[in-house]
């Protein structure tokens, strides 16, 4: 027994890598997790502020609801790209309530296990070998992968501050190839930028124009503030005849270990991104899901209650790492902070250094591609009160 585990081990030290995981880009600060454990083990302090994950209480109604929901043996069957039914019209409400649009539940709507997997697997829905798909950089690693694995032309479009952080339109007017994708996310990680309606219009407007599919990633449109309101692609006249939206329950209620969201949109690209899935999984938990239509159904208190902690951990940190010299803007959506490396370092390097010396965990932003050299981003996961010694030790390393 021994000895075949041992031979296996052998084995795989002999194995090749296929040229599209070779072609994967490295991860900076891939080692995070081990540094972090070291550190700890030492009984030094770490403040994590890498995760992009809350770290909130879940909504109540969905610990009743799931409780419940795990005794029935009915959903403990395999969900299969259909679902429970009962999720799906409650996002179908949830939709109406808050973008104004009617959305049929039995064929514009598809249940996904978290949005990260479905994101990806859209490639293969969509993109042919050598097609050209346009991937905002820095952007959220599941663009890149989905378009990598599906062998597609990848167009790494630079995110720039002096353009608001937007995918200029022209950008896609004047892609090369056959351009058939664009992968784009507003409110966006890793920047923070928001973008208008006028905005999506233009984008709607030039998908149209080149028959490019838009995913448009909604991951963080409830996670605004100061009374900015994110735009959904439905709302957009024609968005849905090219586009599909994602939601995820991740960030808009806590629940980021569920795996739980949805895709919503032009029935033909539902229906193709379901013939996908159908080869790679068997659909959520529906208990889950069950839970999922639970807080669908009763969102906007548990959402109002949430944004108030984002927003006091926001002013806190803004306050925090101003004191530190760092030059932050208040973000008017998700939960994040990205600024500029106050230092001549790589931001690998910085981060690095604030990590090893500090404790301090923090996301270097070529981490999310080559064009988030330069730049930092740091996550509201603390409580309010904890950004005073976040901002102490970044003043340090200083
Ligand atoms: C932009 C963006 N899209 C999608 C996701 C994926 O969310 P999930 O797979 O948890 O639904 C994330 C998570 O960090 C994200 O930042």
């Amino acid at each position: 027994m021994r000895e075949t585990a041992v031979s296996t081990v052998r084995e795989a030290a002999e194995w090749t890598e296929p040229a599209r995981l070779a072609g994967l880009p490295p991860y900076p600060l891939a080692d995070v997790p081990d540094i972090k454990a070291r550190l700890l083990a030492e009984g030094r302090s770490v403040i994590d502020l890498g995760v992009g994950d809350p770290g909130l209480p879940v909504p109540e109604v969905a610990i009743e609801v799931v409780r419940e929901a795990v005794g029935d043996p009915a959903l403990s069957k395999y969900g299969f790209q259909r679902g429970l039914p009962g999720y799906r019209t409650s996002i179908a409400g949830w939709m109406g309530r808050r973008f104004g649009v009617a959305v049929d539940p039995d064929v514009e709507l598809l249940p996904v296990i978290g949005t990260k997997e479905a994101i990806a697997l859209t490639a293969f829905a969509v993109l042919d070998p050598g097609d050209s798909v346009i991937v905002p950089d820095p952007g959220y690693a599941a663009y890149f992968g989905g378009s990598h694995f599906a062998a597609a032309n990848v167009i790494r479009t630079p995110l720039r501050a002096e353009e608001g952080f937007l995918i200029p339109p022209d950008v896609i007017r004047r892609a090369p190839g056959r351009l058939r994708l664009v992968y784009m996310n507003y409110p966006n990680n890793p920047t923070s930028a928001v973008a208008e309606v006028s905005y999506l219009r233009e984008v709607v407007a030039v998908c149209h124009e080149r028959g490019a599919v838009l995913l448009f990633d909604n991951a963080y449109s409830e996670i605004t503030f100061d009374g900015f309101r994110a735009p959904g692609l439905l709302e957009i006249e024609g968005g849905r005849e090219i586009g599909l939206e994602f939601h995820s329950m991740s960030k808009t209620y806590n629940m980021t270990g569920w795996r739980l969201g949805w895709a919503a949109g032009n029935r033909q690209l539902i229906a193709a991104l379901r013939r996908v899935k159908t080869f790679f999984d068997t659909g959520a938990f529906m208990a889950l899901q069950a839970a999922g239509a639970a807080v669908l159904a009763d969102p906007d208190a548990y959402i109002q209650w949430s944004l108030a902690q984002l927003a006091s951990r926001r002013e806190a940190a803004v306050r925090a790492f101003r004191a530190a010299g760092l030059d932050v803007t208040a973000p008017l959506g998700t939960l994040y902070l990205w600024f500029p490396v106050p230092s001549s370092e790589t931001s690998e390097a910085f981060c690095r250094r604030l990590l090893l010396e500090s404790g301090l965990v923090l996301l270097p932003g070529s981490s999310m591609g080559p064009g988030g050299e330069g730049f930092v981003r740091a996550s509201l996961a603390i409580p309010e009160d904890a950004w005073e010694e976040a901002g102490r030790r970044v003043r340090e390393a200083l």
